[in-house]
């Protein structure tokens, strides 16, 4: 079924202006961007964002580089979006990723790794409400 999925290109990768390569994976697998923008989050907005990482120890670092920089926030569209987008990012862990994900080709480390995505249906209808509104999305 069609769906959609929320994606975050992160600030390593807008650092290394390496983010039409990543969109061109996203495009290639047959994914359609239908919302973009370019932001940089506040400390209170990455922290609400990844809420339910607070009590893990790498929260704080993970917070300080989801702000080092701008991030480009999206959301994906296609036949079983969710999962596409997992399979086209690889596992979070750039070591563990399979040969041609994003994670494995362009990732630095499992904090810096290029992309979020979102783990399953519910969580991207909330991501994306976090940071577009309705009119903000066409497909
Ligand atoms: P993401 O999909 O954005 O969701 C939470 C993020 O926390 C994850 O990608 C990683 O970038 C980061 N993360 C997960 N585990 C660790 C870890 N052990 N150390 C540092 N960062 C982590």
């Amino acid at each position: 079924a069609v769906e959609r999925t929320f994606s975050i290109i992160k600030p390593d990768a807008t650092r290394r202006n390496i983010t039409g390569k990543i969109i061109d994976r996203i495009e290639s697998a047959g994914l359609k961007v239908v919302a973009s923008k370019r932001i940089h989050m506040s400390r209170a907005q990455a922290e609400e964002f990844y809420g339910v990482h607070r009590e893990r120890g790498f929260f704080g670092e993970l917070v300080d580089f989801m702000i080092s920089g701008p991030v480009i926030v999206q959301v994906l569209e296609g036949d079983n979006a969710v999962a596409k987008y997992r399979d086209v990012m690889g596992a979070t862990n750039p070591a563990n990723a399979a040969p041609g994900t994003i994670r494995k080709d362009f990732a630095e480390s499992i904090e810096a790794n290029s992309v979020h995505g979102s783990d399953g249906p519910d969580t991207a209808a909330t991501e994306i409400k976090f940071f577009f509104k309705d009119n903000e999305i066409v497909g």
